[in-house]
């Protein structure tokens, strides 16, 4: 089976091995000291013990999946992870295959949820939370689209929010208290966890957003909810809101507040992201020859191909991850050179929601390949670039391939693709153009939006005008509201001091 992140064979025993998180340190560890964590066979890699979930600062002991939901990020600003992973066996894959999205989605995430959730209950907010397709688009060849834009804010982002703001649920009744929900967005976070979250007793949420780099679709899909969601426009990029979000948890003077995360630095939201890669492979794939599947994802923060690197941990057999960014190009010159640098000020482009300069994200996917970033984006301990590089492929696309990938697709296959999804395709053929082993392998590329999110570009390449689909159908009607701030930290930590400290 193809081996992924995370697993290495073991000189003694020649087993495949995770690396687990288990080592407490307090202040920062040695190379040494980090690889040494504890080795887990995969035989023990079942799920027997409760997972806990470790920094990737290692600065905090492990904790179970309820504290890193309710804490987002780790008290040492490193971002949880897993200590070990659920396998599937091509013979567990197989009968995915027959199942619905939420049958599948119950499958792969039980295993996480032991001990936090009844199997009833996730079975529950599985069927609740997925009531909408999934389709998988043939495109040309063995090449097809994964459309994540059917859920109520017709962005993948549904897939994760829906489910976070489930479990989240359920742990405040249980426990009692408030919760505040902070999120920057760069334009679909916010609206699918502003949805996802409206209505849930005891939970606020607030959105930062940056007003000239979302759309008015978008924005409206945000500013339109009230009740427990405020939206604030922030006159800056999505960077700042970012970095105001981070600051604000860790800063002392909040800490009267329950503050947690929505952003895909929580861990609840890249679980939910593992599912659809396995959900298309099974219904793609020879399963039972644990056939490899080449994965192309459109990136920003790295939080929906970390789904795709989780899948692959759990067995999925993932011939290679195509990374396919925008101008932001930081990580192809990271993969390519050895070299990290941040893009400040991030670079605009017309998938606005990957106008990401430093991926929240890459500190996940560091430790995955044996490296440390810290909180900062500083390199503190490199990663195995060497198997970076086998398993990843990084290639960044500028806005006029983007243009001219719309328009093609359209034209040659007639799919319909906004931006992010371009970005995505134009990344897959580029992969496959240099790699002519990987053409005849099943390929999928994933469409994170619906093209009525982003109209504009599509009339403007197409001729076409997307249908909008009943989602988000009838915004326009709808009354806004929403608070502006500027970058500056300290009155955005006033007005959440004067909103929500009791
Ligand atoms: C439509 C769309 N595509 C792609 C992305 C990038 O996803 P990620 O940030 O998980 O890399 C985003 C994230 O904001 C998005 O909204």
């Amino acid at each position: 089976m193809t081996k992924g992140p995370w697993e290495s064979e073991s000189p003694d025993t020649g087993a495949a091995c995770v690396r687990g998180g288990g080592a407490i340190a307090t202040a920062a560890p040695s190379r040494e000291a980090r690889l040494a964590k504890p080795i887990v066979p995969t035989y023990m890699n079942r799920m027997s013990e409760t997972t806990r979930y470790y920094s990737t600062n290692r600065g905090v002991p492990p904790v179970p999946l309820a504290e890193a939901l309710l804490q987002g990020q780790a008290g040492d600003r490193g971002l949880f992870m897993p200590d070990r992973f659920p396998s599937f066996s091509p013979s567990e894959l197989r009968p995915l295959a027959d199942k619905t999205y939420a049958e599948v989605a119950y499958a792969i995430l039980r295993p996480y949820t032991q001990g936090m959730l009844e199997n009833r209950v996730l079975r529950e907010l599985c069927e609740d939370a997925y009531d909408y397709a999934v389709p998988i688009e043939h495109v040309t060849g063995r090449q097809h689209l994964l459309r994540l834009d059917q859920g109520p804010t017709a962005s993948f982002k549904d897939f994760a929010a829906r489910m976070m703001a489930r479990w989240m649920g359920v742990l405040i009744r249980e426990r009692g208290g408030d919760l505040v929900i902070l999120t920057a967005t760069s334009g679909d976070t916010g609206s699918a966890v502003a949805h996802a979250y409206a209505g849930v007793p005891n939970v606020r949420v607030v959105v930062l957003f940056p007003p000239a780099e979302v759309s008015d679709r978008q924005r409206k899909q945000m500013t339109t909810i009230g009740g427990n969601v405020t939206t604030i426009a922030v006159d800056g990029k999505f960077d700042d809101c970012q970095a105001m979000v981070k600051r604000a948890f860790a800063d002392p003077a909040l800490k009267g507040i329950h503050l947690t995360s929505a952003n895909s630095i929580n861990i609840g939201r890249l679980l939910p992201q593992s599912v659809y890669y396995v959900y298309a492979y099974v219904n793609l794939a020879d399963v039972t020859v644990g056939e490899p599947l080449t994965i192309c994802v459109p990136s920003g923060n790295f939080g929906d191909m970390m789904g795709a690197v989780i899948g692959w941990r759990m067995g999925l057999p993932i011939a290679r991850v195509v990374v396919a960014t925008n101008a932001n190009d930081e990580f192809p010159v990271f993969l390519r050179t050895g070299r990290y640098e941040k893009i400040v000020p991030s670079r605009v482009c017309i998938s606005n929601a990957m106008n990401v300069g430093h991926p929240s994200n890459l500190a996940r996917l560091v430790d995955a390949y044996g490296g440390w970033m810290d909180e900062t984006g500083t390199l503190r301990e490199p990663p195995d670039l060497d198997r970076m590089r086998r398993d990843l492929y990084a290639v960044s696309i500028s806005d006029d391939e983007t243009r001219a990938t719309i328009k093609a697709t359209y034209e040659q296959h007639g799919a319909l693709l906004e931006p992010h999804g371009a970005v995505g395709w134009a990344g897959l053929q580029r992969y496959l153009g240099e790699t002519p082993e990987a053409r005849e392998q099943l390929a999928i590329s994933v469409e994170t939006a619906h093209p009525a999110k982003f109209p504009e570009e599509i009339e403007a390449t197409t001729g076409v005008t997307p249908a909008v689909p009943p989602s988000l159908a009838g915004l326009e009607q709808k009354p806004e509201s929403y608070e502006h701030l500027s970058t500056a930290y300290e009155p955005f930590r006033d007005w959440l001091l004067a909103r929500f400290a009791k």
